[in-house]
């Protein structure tokens, strides 16, 4: 199958509709449930390379010591290098002991990240999770976004983007002016609407829209008797009753929970991108099959008496 490529923004890269989330390539069982062993990482990228997926998206925070980029690595060496027409995409993180998140940190951090991934630069880099550090800590002089800048204005990335949780504080990041790409996660889901201002507006403005975690991290694909948490987190009951009524609905139209999830998210016109996080090699076929499957317009709407207020919602 060919993906559909769109526009990230105006950045003038392309992309693949669909992107590929590493994080539960780190082995990362607080948040997910369960270990990922290097070969079944390094597996699953090699199938990523060998498919039309072209956007992969990781961190320098990805795992204690940076596991996710190092297995991306692997795979990029075994492959022959990264191929010319994917995009991938890396964060800057505080110092993992000392929690530095100083402009001096972001070079380091970057610095880091290429030599794991084994590549000379990337196009596209994120502040990561800003919400460690307050609004004024992250845009003072010698601070995280004066460097992310610099090294956008010295050419050694192409992009910078900010990618986090909490959509007001992304808010005061995007009115610096200096973001090219949006990234928030389990906040345009089907549990979850608390991104969707700010993706329309950010859409609007030029700036690139990627949605990561349209399963919630796993409640919407596992269902929410194996993945009990929304988010990374323990949350109200409501919201897995809601993902329950939700998959019985699906159920009864012969629709996987995990394809109305994942589509939800890709047919709005406004996220240009879509981060599923995977890690084993047959998440792939298995992703690409849920994108293509028709679902009834009828589903669509009895989805939404199911959405939890907004009292439920991460914000
Ligand atoms: N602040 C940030 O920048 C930020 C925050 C969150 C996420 N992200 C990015 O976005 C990506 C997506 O988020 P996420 O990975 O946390 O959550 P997600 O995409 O909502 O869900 C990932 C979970 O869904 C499972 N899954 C995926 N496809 C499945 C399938 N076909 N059947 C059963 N289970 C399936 C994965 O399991 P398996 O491991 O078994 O495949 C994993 O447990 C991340 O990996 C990361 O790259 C960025």
């Amino acid at each position: 199958m060919t993906l559909t490529t769109r526009p990230l923004g105006s950045t003038g890269l392309k992309v693949t509709e669909l992107c590929v989330g590493t994080s539960p390539l780190a082995s990362m069982a607080r948040l997910y449930g369960y270990d990922v062993s290097d070969e079944r990482a390094v597996s699953t990228i090699a199938a990523v390379l060998d498919s039309p997926l072209r956007f992969i998206d990781t961190s320098n925070g990805y795992g204690e010591h940076g596991e996710a980029e190092k297995r991306i690595g692997v795979a990029l060496a075994a492959h022959g290098g990264l191929p010319a027409d994917v995009v991938l995409a890396t964060k800057v993180d505080p110092d993992p002991l000392t929690g530095d998140f100083s402009g001096e940190r972001v070079l380091a951090s970057y610095e880091e990240s290429l030599e794991r991934l084994g590549v000379d630069r990337v196009p596209l880099l994120y502040l990561h999770d800003p919400e460690r550090i307050s609004f004024e800590e992250g845009v003072a002089a010698g601070g995280p976004v004066e460097a992310l800048v610099r090294l956008r204005e010295d050419g050694r990335v192409d992009h910078i983007g900010v990618a986090g949780g909490p959509v007001d504080l992304l808010a005061r990041y995007l009115d610096t002016g200096q973001f090219d790409v949006l990234l928030s996660h389990n906040r345009y889901t089907l549990l979850d609407r608390s991104a969707e201002k700010l993706f329309r507006s950010a859409h609007e403005r030029g700036i690139g829209v990627v949605n990561a975690a349209p399963y919630g991290g796993g409640m919407l694909a596992k269902g929410p008797d194996v993945q009990t948490k929304y988010g990374y987190g323990e949350r109200d009951d409501r919201v897995a009753e809601a993902a329950g009524a939700m998959a019985a609905a699906c159920e009864r139209y012969g629709v996987p929970l995990p394809a109305a999830a994942l589509q939800f998210s890709l047919r709005a016109e406004f996220v240009d991108a879509t981060v599923v996080g995977i890690s084993s090699p047959e998440r792939v076929a298995q992703t690409l099959g849920y994108a293509e499957l028709e679902i009834p317009d009828a589903l669509w709407t009895e989805l939404e008496a199911f959405v939890p207020p907004s009292e439920y919602w991460l914000a």
